[in-house]
């Protein structure tokens, strides 16, 4: 599994990760064993908030990690609703003991919101000098936002940006990658099988996709995810719910695109024009 340094973090953090999004769907044990299966093979960003399951997803985290918290790079969200000073840190103390745990490695603003953003970071150092998060992030914030938060930065400042990114949706690296990679900040791509829309085997792009895996000995979905973060700043988190799923998609963190496949999964993927807005799940 490749590790990258994560924004300006010193700590390494595995380029897949897994998502915690409806794992609480009624999968109960199985979702637990998918997670440790993940854990085992090297998927040890994991990714929650507090808004999965109105908190059951992070339930279901605390047992998937438990005895083997130190491994993990634990991250999980504030409602924007919640993200005033006091409300980020009263949300995140909930989150912590939902995780059974006494710190997260990063806590991120879901989607910017109705508070004032100095109002979120501030609650952000609060949480920092109480030792409760490591790092603050973002998530689903264009270039405006961006632009918003470096200005309000706090001590610290953000360390990542959590946003919509699969083969589909590439819209993020005609400005916010860009960004990100000027201003050091980690770009982790969500729902990175487009939420269950995953191009079928009969179609162009699934063919495209199979027979790159083929000179691999890979899976289409490793093919997927290996593009996904074919460079630093990049991290992926797909979700799944069955220990062999976890299994498939540990391996893309091994697999290496050449120059000339990179390039195919860009012509077949194409990136559509540009656009101020960015789209989100
Ligand atoms: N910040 C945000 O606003 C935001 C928004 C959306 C998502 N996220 C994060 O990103 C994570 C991932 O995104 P997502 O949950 O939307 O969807 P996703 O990861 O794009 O897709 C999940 C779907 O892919 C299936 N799948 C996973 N691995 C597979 C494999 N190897 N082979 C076949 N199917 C596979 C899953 O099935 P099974 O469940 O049956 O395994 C599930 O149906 C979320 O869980 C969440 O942590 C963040």
């Amino acid at each position: 599994m490749e590790r990258r340094r994560f924004g300006s973090l010193e700590v390494q953090v595995p380029v897949i990760g897994q998502g915690t999004w409806e794992l609480e769907g009624g999968y109960g044990a199985s979702a637990v064993a998918a997670l440790r299966k993940g854990l085992d093979l090297g998927m040890t960003h994991v990714d929650t908030a507090e808004m999965y399951g109105s908190g059951a997803a992070e339930e279901i985290v605390a047992e998937a990690i438990a005895g083997r918290r130190e491994q993990v790079f634990l991250v999980s969200k504030v409602l924007p609703g919640n993200a005033s000073r006091r409300g980020t840190v009263r949300a995140c103390e909930q989150s912590l003991s939902r995780l059974r745990t006494d710190h997260l490695d990063c806590y991120l603003l879901h989607w910017p919101g109705p508070h004032p953003l100095e109002d979120t970071v501030a609650g952000f150092e609060d949480l920092a000098r109480g030792g409760k998060i490591r790092s603050w992030g973002v998530s689903n914030f264009d270039v405006a936002d961006l632009e918003e938060v470096h200005r309000v930065r706090g001590a610290h400042g953000p360390v990542c940006n959590q946003v919509l990114y699969h083969l589909g949706e590439r819209a993020i690296e005609h400005r916010v990658l860009p960004w990100c990679e000027k201003h050091g900040l980690a770009v982790v791509g969500y729902s990175p099988f487009g939420h269950g829309h995953f191009p079928s085997p009969r179609s162009r792009q699934g063919q495209v996709l199979q027979q790159i895996g083929d000179a691999h000995q890979a899976t289409v979905r490793q093919v997927a995810l290996a593009f996904l973060v074919r460079r630093p700043p990049l991290f992926t988190i797909p979700k799944a719910s069955s220990a062999a799923h976890a299994a498939d998609n540990a391996g893309a963190g091994a697999l290496r695109l050449s120059g000339t496949e990179l390039g195919r999964l860009e012509d077949t993927f194409a990136l559509r024009a540009s656009s101020d807005d960015l789209p989100m799940l």
